[in-house]
């Protein structure tokens, strides 16, 4: 087996992960936004780990990745990824469907993790984003209840809050030890 531990991070909370996950499995954690010998990392590479923020429901850098076709001669891929989202079958479910259910001829599987919110690290678009999104969670507030993710954005905005936690590194690096994905795609440590 050949693997490589790949991430794509704005604000360091999925680089966290990957470091972490790259320590524990004796390899290097490789940032796809500026590493310049990509094309060597993932040369003969039989199982990729990659992670990335979500923004959106997106998973930052997958598509790069996979539409680059970088992913040639790789027959497994551990994707995990980062949010603010509490952790649920169903949300990790709703992530699949956006940004793996296309993905055929390798074995993916799906670990979500939480990340963590740093406004001051955020980039222009992300930051206007943010506030419109801000704006619309307050303007919904004034018309009924709001879900726990809409309390937890409104609550982490002002202030930086890290909820990332090693523990949830260790069912992804086992699977990759034992390199058995499950057939459903996603996991099920919920
Ligand atoms: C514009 C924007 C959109 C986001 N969308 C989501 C989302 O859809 N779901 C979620 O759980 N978290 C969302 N987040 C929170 C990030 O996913 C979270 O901060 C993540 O840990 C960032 O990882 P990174 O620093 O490695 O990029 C969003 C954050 C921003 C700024």
């Amino acid at each position: 087996m050949k693997a490589a531990v790949v991430y794509s991070s704005k604000t360091g909370f999925t680089k966290k992960y990957a470091e972490w996950i790259a320590e524990d499995l004796s390899l290097e954690a490789h940032d796809l936004q500026t590493s310049d010998h990509l094309k060597e990392v993932l040369s003969g590479v039989d199982t990729l780990i990659f992670g990335g923020g979500l923004y959106a429901i997106g998973i930052n850098g997958l598509k790069k990745l996979l539409d680059d076709n970088q992913t040639g001669s790789i027959s497994n891929i551990f994707v995990f990824c980062t949010g603010l989202s509490l952790r649920s079958e169903e949300v990790q479910r709703e992530i699949f469907e956006n940004n793996l259910k296309d993905v055929e001829k390798i074995n993916v599987r799906l670990y979500y993790y939480r990340g963590g919110f740093d406004y001051q690290k955020l980039n222009l678009m992300d930051r206007l984003l943010m506030r419109i999104l801000k704006l619309k969670i307050e303007w919904k507030k004034n018309k009924g209840p709001l879900s726990s993710d809409e309390k937890g954005m409104l609550a982490v905005f002002h202030r930086k809050v890290d909820f990332t936690d090693r523990k949830l590194i260790r069912e992804l690096v086992e699977d990759v030890r034992s390199l058995q994905p499950k057939r459903d795609g996603f996991s099920d440590n919920m």
